[in-house]
């Protein structure tokens, strides 16, 4: 046996989802054969997801938090299928982990591969690469709201859904992306609301991270709306380095930031628990992406990459750096699937990445 076994509970949920998390367990299974015997993965695979819906009525076994309470970490496909509306598959799943297991970090790297064109003119020549880190718990996705005077008015329906923005929440976000922060060459975080139109929620934010930013005085800091941050991705992207912003907006600029680098199939996520008191999921940015699904053409190397933050996590960052490597040695070497513009299978990029982490 290995000298260190990681229990990892797979799930791979909807569509191409199936396909990208097959590719990472591949790329994770690769490198514990070749540790010989440092480490090891022990699989657990949950067949929770839409499928499951239509036979259980639930996206989740009724005791799945329970189940998944005691794995070293979660690794995640995709959820959604047009046979269940989408916030139900998204709460009864994904947010519902995220939530009950406090994942309350959300952090999505944007990363430019070489061999990948992105729509930026500047990639070409200019060094890009920043990260999102998107509040996760609380916010736009709190979850409060209602829908009520269903057919029974003049107005019709009336639906309210409301944003919680706690001041432990904000700090602990903001903490969170100034010690990234520290971490990186630019030091440097861009903090991202809309506090001129929702003047208490992100007015909160704005004043905390003004606070706890006094305490980082080696960091550059600036606020910028969500409006002008998303132009500035486009027009001055060699000006970011970390971006912190409320679940929606971060969400929303991280798509953004993935097109730019080239393609939404990608982009990798971590969803963190700092505290380890629950285990943290690891996931593309991507949905199930039911247009492709089933194909074999899917891109799995933003599921790749969210196995390298995975694996860094566990406390491999050398194996984590070994797959980032290995990724970018492929995409360099021509190695692409159709979304960025090349004839591969999901399959054939699965194989010369774990091909190039011998190199
Ligand atoms: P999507 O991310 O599934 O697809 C958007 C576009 O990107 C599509 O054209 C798709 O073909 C392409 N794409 C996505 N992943 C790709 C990959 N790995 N390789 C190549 N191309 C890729 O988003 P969409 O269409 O808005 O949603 C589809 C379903 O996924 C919905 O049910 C939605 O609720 C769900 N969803 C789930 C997420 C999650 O589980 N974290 C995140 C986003 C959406
Ligand atoms: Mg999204």
């Amino acid at each position: 046996t290995a000298q260190r076994t990681f229990r990892i509970a797979a799930i791979p949920a909807d569509g191409v989802g199936i396909e990208v998390v097959a590719a990472g367990r591949a790329v994770l299974d690769a490198l514990a054969t070749a540790s010989h015997g440092r480490f090891a993965f022990d699989w657990q695979e949950f067949p929770w997801g839409c499928g499951y819906h239509a036979e259980h009525g639930r996206m989740m076994a009724e005791d799945g938090l329970d189940q998944l309470a005691d794995f070293d970490a979660i690794y995640f496909g995709a959820v959604g299928w047009p046979t269940v509306p989408d916030h139900v598959s998204l709460w009864g799943l994904r947010l519902r982990i995220c939530q009950s297991f406090d994942q309350w970090a959300n952090v999505r790297p944007v990363e430019f591969l070489p061999g990948i064109r992105s729509p930026l003119r500047k990639a070409d020549d200019t060094d890009l690469g920043w990260v999102v880190v998107r509040e996760n718990s609380e916010g736009e996705y709190a979850g409060f709201g209602g829908r009520n005077f269903g057919g029974r008015g003049d107005r019709g329906e009336v639906a309210v859904q409301s944003a919680v923005f706690t001041e432990v929440g904000c700090e602990r976000i903001i903490r969170f992306a100034f010690d990234l922060a520290r971490t990186r060459s630019r030091r440097k975080v861009s903090s991202v609301t809309k506090s001129n139109a929702q003047q208490y929620g992100m007015v909160l934010w704005d004043d905390v991270f003004a606070r706890v930013a006094t305490d980082y005085p080696d960091v550059e800091t600036e606020s910028v709306l969500v409006d002008a941050m998303a132009a500035k991705f486009v027009l001055r992207p060699e000006d970011l380095s970390v971006v912190v912003a409320s679940n929606l907006n971060a969400d929303i600029l991280s798509d953004l930031g993935s097109a730019l680098a080239g393609s939404l199939g990608l982009a990798a996520s971590a969803n963190l628990n700092p505290e380890r008191r629950f285990p943290s999921m690891f996931e593309p940015v991507h949905g199930s992406a039911p247009d492709i699904a089933g194909q074999g053409i899917c891109n799995p190397l933003g599921a790749i990459g969210s196995a390298a933050l995975m694996l860094e996590h566990l406390g491999l960052p050398d194996e984590a750096k070994a797959v980032q490597h290995a990724v970018a040695v492929t995409t360099g070497s021509g190695t692409r699937t159709r979304d960025v513009g090349g004839t591969a299978g999901t399959e054939d990029v699965t194989a010369a990445v774990i091909d190039n982490l011998a190199g």
